[in-house]
């Protein structure tokens, strides 16, 4: 009876120190926010409601729509107030959710956004979006092909933001480089899931003009490219 109890005791322990190591594991591969992290508050009415709405979109409209998860979008957010931007490009609109984070830098900084979305259904859930937040003075959204219509842009980008079609990564850097200013930032979606190109890897990577990190893996990931000045 007593040998009986203490292999049941010994069997639980094993258990349970496998199923300590396996979440330690886990832990390891794929840490998540941290338990210290707080929701954004908001400093005024206006970012109230625009945090409301990407509330709302987070909660009613993510299926189908790609977004970029909560944590990427406070980071785009955080660097357009970083880096003071005036002008960011966003390829890849879908319903306007990291376009919204963007905005909420992008009204602390006196800036615009420019957005491309090739599926009109998607862009006229965007634009809905845009006027529910009331951010949508400082949008344009352009509708097409954003391998063709970024080739009209002229302005200044202080912010670069991909992510739409994936093996076109390398096409909008080469064609929009030229017109990120030095000190400006590239950021790419994806770096990690879906797999990226290799090729916009490599222009990241090698080119002594840029400087790159990889933030956020865990998920996703978001390259982080400084052009240097
Ligand atoms: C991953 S979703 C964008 C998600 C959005 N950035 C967000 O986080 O809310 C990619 C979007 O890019 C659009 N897209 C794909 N190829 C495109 C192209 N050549 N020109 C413009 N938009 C394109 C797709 O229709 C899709 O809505």
């Amino acid at each position: 009876m007593l040998k009986k109890s203490a292999l049941g005791l010994v069997v639980t322990v094993v258990l349970l120190g496998a199923a300590h190591l396996v979440a330690q594991e886990r832990g390891r591969a794929r840490p998540g926010p941290s338990s210290i992290e707080s929701s954004p508050i908001p400093q005024t009415e206006a970012e109230k409601r625009i945090l409301s709405i990407l509330e709302d979109m987070d909660q009613n409209q993510r299926r189908g729509m790609m977004n970029v998860p909560l944590e990427d979008g406070r980071l785009l957010r955080l660097l357009t107030e970083t880096v003071g931007a005036k002008h960011v490009v966003e390829i890849g609109t879908s319903n306007g959710y990291s376009a919204i984070w963007f905005c909420l830098g992008l009204r602390a900084t006196g800036g615009k956004l420019t957005t491309h979305e090739i599926d009109p259904h998607r862009a006229s859930l965007a634009r809905e979006n845009f006027k529910r937040a009331g951010v949508d003075e400082i949008v344009t959204l352009v509708e097409g092909d954003a391998h063709e219509e970024v080739m009209k842009l002229n302005d200044s980008i202080d912010i670069l933001f991909l992510d739409a079609d994936k093996p076109g990564y390398l096409d909008y850097l080469n064609k929009l480089l030229p017109l990120v200013r030095p000190g400006g930032l590239i950021l790419a979606h994806n770096m990690n899931r879906p797999a990226p190109d290799p090729r916009y890897i490599k222009a990241i990577t090698t080119n002594p003009d840029l400087e790159t990190i990889f933030l956020n893996m865990h998920a996703a990931g978001v390259g982080v490219t400084l052009k240097k000045r």
